[in-house]
Parts: C-alpha cells; structure tokens; sequence
C-alpha cells in the first residue's frame, strides 16, 4: 500500500468534490493519459467521488502512471451506525490510498472540527492511508492578521492524537480559505509565510521528523502554478476546479 516514504519530491493531489459523471470520468483519464508522462519525481492523485473509486482505480490500475485514487473524506470507526461515512478499512479495500481530511467545506458546511479531525487523521495513518489534513484561515481571520494563531490552533489540535511514529503517511495542505474557488490564489509570499509558520509547529510537534510535506491550495491553476511551486516551502498543489479538465490538471503536474 502506498506509504509517504513512496511519495515522490512534488505531490499534486486534485480535488474533484462532487462533480463529474461516469463518462465524464473516463473521458478525463482518457486525455490526461494521452497528454504525456509527467516528470517521475512528481507524485499524482485525485480524490473522487465515492461511488468512482473502482471505476477510478481499475483505470488507473490498467494504467503505468502510479496516478494515486483518494477519497474526500474518512471515519475514524471501523463500521457501525455512522449513516453516509467511509472508514479507512472500506478505502483500503476499494484500493483507495489517500484521504483528505477536514476540507474547509466540511468544516464551513458539515460541522467538522479540529476534534473530528485528529480523529479521522488517525483512521487514515492507522490504516496505511495517506492522510491530507486541511488547514487554513477565513478571510475575516486574513484580513486581522490571525493567520499564524488560526494555523497554530487548527495544526495542533487536528494532529493531537498522533504519536511521532503515525506521521509517516501525514500530508498537510494549507487552503486559506479565502483562496478557495474564488479566483484569488494567496501570492508567493503569503503561502510561503503560512507554510513556514506550519512547519514550525510541525517541527514543535514532532521533532524527530524531518520532512512531512506541505502543500498549497486556493484556485490553483496553469497560470500561477509555475510562480508557486519557485517557493521551496510549497511541497506541492491541492488543486480543485482545475483538476477536473484533463489539460490545465496536467500542464499543473507539469509546473
Ligand atoms: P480550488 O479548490 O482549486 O477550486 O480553489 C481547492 C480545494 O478546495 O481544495
């Protein structure tokens, strides 16, 4: 199963959410895998839709990309009477390798808290999924220069269930909020201090660990991939909209 020592220099995860259809999802691998290799220090992935995992990772299976099939979301019980959720186990066995956890639409729209969160981080590492903890501050915290304290609160209580020895697998995306699908990607140097800021607490929390990768989301796309991915703190995209057009979602994993 994948584990994060397999993850290569630059990790670009798309971020489907609830969009695309079946065909619509073959037509989308059909030209990505036409458009060419991308480079082999770059690790890819895409979180789905639940009901495409299988469609998503036997297409990727059959394919040689190594192009990583995730999920938008995991619970941290093993199965019982949680109506609508996904354990880690299910992912495992749907050949899924990755989660995001704790999306700022789950924690705007469905009450999802720094609590809920160290606890599905945990079903993720537990179970040898990767875990993409989302971490980032409202426009209203950006705009009374809380984002250091916001960053500080969320990173620490949303990993305060790991050991040092669980964070192997552990990815953490910054999406500052206000980034996100509105057009208004943060500029080089307000991801940078947001992402310097996180691998301070990083190193606070688990001082052993050399290097969990950082990576950076809020409207991602062709045109501003190339200037971010220059910051040597950015580890890598989140990328949402443009992920879901086979062309601009590769000349991105081609930055
Ligand atoms: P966006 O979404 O690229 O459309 O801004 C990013 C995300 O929600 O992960």
């Amino acid at each position: 199963m994948t584990n994060i020592t397999t993850l290569k220099s630059k990790i670009i995860l798309g971020n489907w959410k609830m969009n695309m259809s079946r065909e619509e999802v073959k037509t989308f691998f059909r030209d990505f895998l036409n458009l060419g290799p991308i480079s082999e220090d770059t690790t890819i992935g895409l979180a789905v839709p639940a009901p495409y995992f299988s469609l998503v990772s036997d297409i990727l299976n059959n394919s040689n990309y190594g192009i990583l099939t995730g999920s938008q979301n995991v619970h941290w019980e093993k199965q019982g009477a949680h109506t609508g959720e996904i354990s880690g186990q299910m992912l495992i066995d749907c050949n899924v390798n990755f989660s995001l956890v704790a999306h700022s639409e789950r924690r705007t729209h469905y009450g999802e808290t720094n609590h809920s969160a160290s606890k599905r981080i945990k079903s993720c590492l537990g179970n040898n999924l990767v875990g993409v903890l989302c971490v980032g501050e409202t426009r209203e915290e950006y705009e009374s220069n809380k984002t250091e304290a916001v960053l500080d609160t969320q990173v620490r209580e949303s990993l305060d269930s790991l050991q040092e020895s669980d964070t192997a697998n552990l990815v953490i995306a910054y999406e500052p909020v206000w980034a996100i699908g509105t057009g208004l990607s943060a500029t080089p140097n307000e991801a940078e201090q947001a992402h310097i800021t996180i691998r301070k607490i990083l190193k606070d929390l688990f001082p052993q660990t050399e290097h969990i990768p950082i990576i950076y989301g809020g409207s991602v796309n062709e045109k501003n991939a190339t200037e971010l991915l220059k910051v040597e703190s950015i580890n890598g995209f989140l990328v949402g909209g443009a992920s879901l057009k086979a062309e601009s979602f590769a000349t991105i994993c081609k930055a």
